[in-house]
């Protein structure tokens, strides 16, 4: 490499070297091999390993991947070696910032930063053009569970037809990695996961693949789902690519067992089907709670609409905007008067239905004051004229 190239790398090794050392370090994808270069792409993570921070290579060739390890002094000298002899193109994702290097045919270093955050209501890289945005997805395609599930064909291309499925798994994954990073697990500790209506499993499978890919590399994922049919196929799948820590049983959400459990998914589980998954929970402790609420049917027919609102509530589609606006409102307080920080906001939608709203909960160290939620959650029921709610019910058998 020549000296002006290295000497302009310096900047991104110091980068690179801070992230180690916070921590922070997410993923780096080395990219735009040489042409005479076999190896395709080069993606480095952080995991821990016996409480030391280690540096894993997953070498991607045509036909075949191969996973070393690393001491980090030892990773970043591979790293030093790679980048401007073998490839031309660096992508440092950490948790606040991402980085892009190029190196041109002329070896001119090219390096762009911009610090990222977790939007309360926005696509993710929205200020980026398509075509980054393609390439700084949270999940590698190269993945294997992608081309087991369909998402990718046997050259880990994506199948046209699931594309709005790879975006979903992708916002979904950069959601849970910072919602993660936010909460009280440790990292580096395994994370026991609960996925309720898992489906065909996409989500849960980026899940697992994830933090075993992470420093959390020895947790436990299971998915709940109502279809024998769907847990089976699953399993099947999860047994194929010899995915341990993964499991799908066939269950009810209403009647799942409480397990220790850090992180409780629930996505587009059904009207009050989504109560009873907040509500498992909180009962477990789980230290994140996300759903995304489905079909909110059970407070509409319970609402009786204020005289002020009644033009506006008289037409149906505003009644149920209003209904499924209170519903997850009142979820997302009692949420709050249960000790977690909780948003609501825009996720992408899911090809089976149009809702894209997301309800995330952290779990707070200190509940504090939840007297105010309490009242809160009064006022809008007696306001609505509203008798019954799920997860309230639910949660008053408890205390
Ligand atoms: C719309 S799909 C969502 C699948 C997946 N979570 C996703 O978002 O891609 C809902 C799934 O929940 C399952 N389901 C519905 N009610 C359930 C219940 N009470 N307990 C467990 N699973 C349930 C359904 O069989 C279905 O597979």
């Amino acid at each position: 490499m020549l000296n002006e190239t290295a000497n302009d790398l310096q900047p991104f090794w110091r980068i690179l070297s801070d992230s180690l050392g916070y921590g922070s370090w997410v993923r780096l994808v080395l990219s735009k091999q040489r042409a005479t270069e076999e190896l395709v792409r080069l993606t480095v993570r952080m995991i821990v390993i016996k409480d030391q921070a280690t540096l894993s290579f997953l070498y991607s060739y045509q036909t075949r991947d191969i996973t070393k390890n690393f001491a980090p002094p030892e990773g970043l000298k591979e790293i030093q070696d790679m980048l401007g002899e073998t490839f031309k193109s660096a992508h440092l994702l950490t948790a606040t910032e991402e980085v892009q290097v190029n190196i041109s045919k002329k070896n001119k270093v090219h390096l762009s930063s911009r610090k990222r955050k977790l939007k309360d209501d926005a696509e993710p890289n929205e200020t980026m053009s398509s075509h980054n945005r393609e390439k700084n997805r949270f999940v590698d395609i190269n993945r294997p569970f992608l081309t087991a599930l369909g998402v990718t064909d046997h050259n880990h291309q994506l199948i046209p037809a699931m594309a709005r499925k790879w975006k979903q798994v992708n916002k979904f994954i950069e959601l849970f990695s910072q919602a993660l990073a936010q909460s009280s697990v440790p990292s580096g500790q395994p994370v026991q996961v609960v996925d309720f209506g898992s489906g065909k499993g996409y989500l849960t499978f980026a899940v697992h693949d994830y933090l075993r890919n992470s420093s959390h590399q020895h947790s436990q994922v299971v998915g709940v789902e109502l279809r024998s049919e769907l847990a089976s196929l699953c399993n099947r799948a999860a047994a194929d690519l010899a995915d341990a820590g993964l499991t799908f049983v066939c269950g009810d959400v209403k009647t799942h067992a409480p397990e220790h459990t850090d992180v409780m998914i629930a996505l587009h589980a059904c009207d009050t089907a989504t109560d009873y998954a907040i509500h498992y929970g909180i009962r477990a402790k789980a230290a994140v709670i996300m759903c995304s609420p489905c079909c909110h049917k059970q407070i509409r027919p319970q609402m009786h609409s204020p005289a002020q609102l009644k033009p506006m509530l008289q037409y149906g589609v505003h009644l149920g905007q209003e209904a499924e606006m209170v519903t997850d409102t009142l979820r997302a307080l009692l949420l709050e008067a249960h000790g977690y920080h909780t948003k609501v906001f825009e996720f992408v939608s899911l090809e089976h239905t149009n809702k894209n709203k997301m309800i995330l909960a952290i779990k707070k160290s200190t509940i504090g004051d939840t007297d105010q939620c309490f009242a809160q959650i009064e006022a809008i029921k007696a306001f609505y004229g509203i008798q019954e709610h799920c997860l309230e019910s639910l949660l008053r058998q408890e205390a």
